[in-house]
């Protein structure tokens, strides 16, 4: 079939394959090669183009102004809004205007810490218009976590909104940055402040503050500019198994490249369809399918600020599905098994009529089998998991079904090869991994840590990218994913560090040692859990706190067991799978290095008293 030929095509040539879905990106300069891999690792190109051109202007340029570019859509503000390819152009210049008035230039990075507001997307977009990278932080993370990303990044200005809406709550995100700057050594030179709608305007030190408002209201449009092939769009910082920060840069050419395509191809689109991504914008899914991917295909984007269930019940997303005449829709199986949990029955999302709805795409963890097909039933269209990552930057298996692959393949896999990371291979150990060279729009590198970059990735399986995931390949040539085989965590289809959150436990005076492994959960898969070793007798909601104030509360941290003592090897190195193996019940092993073995004893013991009391 029509996937069997591309994914032949793109293996064994290249060149032609990229070449002529680079037909598809608009270029301000000639190019004769798409690829150039001296280095698998680090490719080279000098090609010119922008990718603000391509999601929007070029849009206007051909006719689609008064399409519908983005459909706001909030139900915790109860506010609707579109705002058409042409409104989206008017909006992005001026802030492209506003950046480099005040002194933001091509190279210089911008941190972007706001909420689900179209603001975000232009500025976003804006950077990308002017050669800015920009670092997108997610809402959830508090000034701790903010702080270490600045110090890592350096952002010439940080953009940033009055608050944020969570149910029963606002975030209020000033006091947040002023915090993170204390904490950080960087000091930006501006901080932008998009004043949302409705409340007492809030503003910061003189010295830094600007406010979005009267900066647009004399802002000068600026237009895009030309930008070398690799020069960096993004930097996503994401998790890995220490606190550390491990920012994936993106590239500029290949990834519009690669999303372009992947609109028609993996998720069968046509420009002019309303799409859905039901993430949130920092994430990557976020970054890719909320903002660039498909506005560089033409396709009107749903950005939704608000939950699956509780804003205002469980039919949340049928109600939107409906509404705007979405054609398809991509979220997390947490999200899915939230509204089922509501809504056993889909009485509520029934009332919806989903006539123009085609497919739903699930990523971000694990989708268990009943999950799968309760989602089947109630949205009644195809549902294909697909498996993703930060690094990856698109789908690297999926159905693709605008390739005719199957609409229905079998429970339980995540599609397969979707030609990003076009061979994976199994190893020993069932690890993952892919040949070299990696595809356009992954990866490019980490952020001031190219070493760090080639050590991660690449040492572990040399001429292979070590996905770190563990799973499968079956007869067919379907992978299914089972687990990371690193120390993350993965919480309602958040990446979490571990170490990271073992770092935050310490922090307090009265825990001497800590480890954190992820328990099994209905819900959202798995939550954190901190076993404990503690100095002196302390309450565990003290814990609880600190970890919400450092990392934020997206962690969703609220276990905590209080242990005798942590098995360790000699090294000094605590077994966090065996640890995970025993608090969910499955059977563990205990290393011959192992110091203390009977600690697993009683361990177990109060795994049984505190978490499973019943069993
Ligand atoms: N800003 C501030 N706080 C945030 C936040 C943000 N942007 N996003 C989440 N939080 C907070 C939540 O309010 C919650 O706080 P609480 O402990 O005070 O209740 C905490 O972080 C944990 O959030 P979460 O784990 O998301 O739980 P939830 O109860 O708010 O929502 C789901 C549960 C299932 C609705 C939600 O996890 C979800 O939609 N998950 C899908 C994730 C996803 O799309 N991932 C992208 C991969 S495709
Ligand atoms: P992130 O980088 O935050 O997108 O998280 C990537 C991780 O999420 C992967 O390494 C996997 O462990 C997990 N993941 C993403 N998609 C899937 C999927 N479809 N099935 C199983 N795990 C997934």
């Amino acid at each position: 079939n029509a996937y069997d030929e591309a994914f032949r095509t793109a293996r064994n040539a290249p060149e032609q394959f990229w070449g002529e879905a680079a037909q598809n990106v608009t270029w301000f300069e000639p190019w004769s090669r798409t690829m150039d891999n001296g280095d698998a690792i680090f490719p080279k190109c000098r090609f010119g183009l922008n990718v603000c051109h391509n999601a929007v202007d070029r849009h206007v340029e051909s006719g689609r102004g008064d399409q519908p570019a983005i459909i706001y859509d909030s139900p915790v503000t109860g506010t609707k809004q579109t705002i058409t390819f042409r409104e989206l152009q008017e909006q992005v210049s001026r802030l492209a205007g506003v950046l480099v008035k005040r002194g933001v230039w091509k190279g210089d990075l911008v941190v972007i810490y706001m909420p689900m507001v179209p603001q975000a997307m232009f500025t976003m977009l804006a950077c990308a218009r002017i050669g800015a990278p920009h670092s997108l932080i997610f809402g959830g993370f508090a000034s701790k976590e903010l702080s270490v990303r600045i110090d890592h990044a350096k952002p010439k200005m940080i953009v940033t909104a009055s608050f944020g809406i969570e149910p029963g709550r606002r975030v209020e995100y000033i006091p947040l940055v002023e915090k993170a700057l204390e904490l950080s050594s960087h000091s930006p030179s501006k901080v932008l402040i998009y004043n949302r709608p409705g409340m007492e305007k809030v503003s910061m030190h003189p010295d830094l503050s600007l406010d979005w408002e009267e900066e647009m209201s004399t802002a000068r449009p600026h237009d895009c500019v030309s930008l070398p092939a690799s020069h960096p769009l993004y930097v996503l910082y994401t998790s890995g198994t220490t606190g550390a920060p491990k920012g994936v840069v993106r590239d500029t050419a290949g990834y519009a490249v690669m999303l372009t395509w992947t609109m028609a191809n993996i998720y069968g689109l046509k420009p002019g369809e309303v799409w859905w991504a039901a993430s949130d914008l920092g994430w990557v899914v976020g970054h890719s399918y909320i903002c660039y991917a498909p506005l560089l295909h033409g396709n009107t984007t749903i950005l939704y600020e608000g939950k699956p269930v509780g804003t205002p019940d469980a039919g949340a997303f049928f109600r939107v599905l409906s509404e705007h005449g979405c054609s398809s829709m991509f979220t997390a199986p947490t999200a899915i098994r939230a509204i089922r949990q509501q809504d056993t029955h889909s009485a509520i999302g029934a009332q919806y009529p989903l006539t123009r709805l085609k497919s739903l795409f699930l990523a971000g963890e694990h989708c268990d089998v009943e999950t799968l097909n309760w989602a089947k039933r109630s949205f009644g269209v195809p549902v294909l998991d697909h498996w993703w990552q930060t690094e990856s930057g698109s789908a690297i298996t999926s159905s693709c079904i605008g390739l005719g692959n199957s609409l229905s393949p079998p429970a339980g896999q995540a599609g397969k090869p979707s030609l990003s990371l076009s061979h994976p291979y199994t190893h020993p150990l069932s690890l993952l991994s892919s040949r070299l060279p990696l595809p356009p729009g992954a990866a490019l590198s980490l952020w001031q840590n190219q070493e760090l970059f080639k050590e991660l990735y690449f040492t572990k399986f040399p001429g292979f990218y070590d996905t770190m995931d563990a799973g499968y390949v079956d007869e067919e040539g379907f992978l299914y994913i089972m687990s990371r085989s690193d120390d993350v965590i993965n919480v309602a289809g958040h990446r979490l560090s571990a170490g990271a959150l073992e770092e935050s436990v310490l922090l307090h005076p009265g825990v001497v040692d800590c480890a954190v492994v992820g328990l099994e959960d209905s819900l959202k898969g798995h939550v954190p859990l901190a076993l404990c070793v503690l100095r002196n007798e302390i309450q565990t909601p003290e814990i609880v706190s600190l970890v919400r104030e450092t990392i934020g509360p997206v962690a969703a941290f609220r276990k905590v067991l209080i242990v005798r003592g942590l098995p360790k090897t000699r090294s000094g190195k605590i077994p966090r799978s065996s640890l995970a193996n025993l608090v969910n019940g499955k059977p563990y092993t205990i290393s011959p290095t192992i110091e203390d073995p009977d600690v697993y004893k009683d361990i177990e013991k109060m795994v049984k008293q505190e978490l499973r009391p019943a069993g």
